[in-house]
């Protein structure tokens, strides 16, 4: 069975780098993701989120080494990250899941994560 720390040897670089690039080229256009990232920088949140993946994911632990210890509720508390934001978050990226062509048991793990620690980094109910 695979583990989360396998992920990198399986699907590689490129598999981050699908995955992340599918996620991000949908929150331009959304109307409660896209206000909330830096229109100016959205390169710069896709290789911020693409390196954090790498390395939690068994790969080089560059994010880390760029911004220190993730501390992701902390990075989070400037957004509203309610609800809906929340859902609107786990929607894009299980359609970026289903987009990105990974081997079914990598997806498997990625949406467990990805939900688990979308609710978690929740901050305001409404
Ligand atoms: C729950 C809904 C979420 C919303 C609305 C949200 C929104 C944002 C926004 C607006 C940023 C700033 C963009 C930037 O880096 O320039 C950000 C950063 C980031 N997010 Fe999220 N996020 C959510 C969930 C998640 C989840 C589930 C993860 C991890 C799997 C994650 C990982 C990250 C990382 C690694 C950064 C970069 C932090 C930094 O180094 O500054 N986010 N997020």
């Amino acid at each position: 069975m695979l583990s989360e720390g396998d992920i990198y040897a399986r699907i590689g670089e490129d598999g981050f780098a699908r995955l992340v690039a599918a996620f991000y080229a949908q929150v331009p256009g959304d109307e409660i993701l896209g206000p909330m990232y830096p229109a100016d920088d959205l390169p710069g949140s896709e290789e911020r989120l693409r390196d954090f993946l790498v390395g939690r994911f068994g790969g080089p632990r560059r994010y880390e080494e760029a911004r220190g210890h993730p501390r992701l509720r902390m990075r989070h508390m400037p957004f509203k990250l309610n609800q809906a934001a929340r859902d609107r978050w786990v929607q894009l990226m299980d359609r970026a899941l289903d987009q990105a062509g990974l081997p079914s048991d990598a997806v498997s793990l990625f949406r467990q994560f990805f939900h688990h620690m979308a609710t978690f980094l929740m901050n305001t109910p409404s």
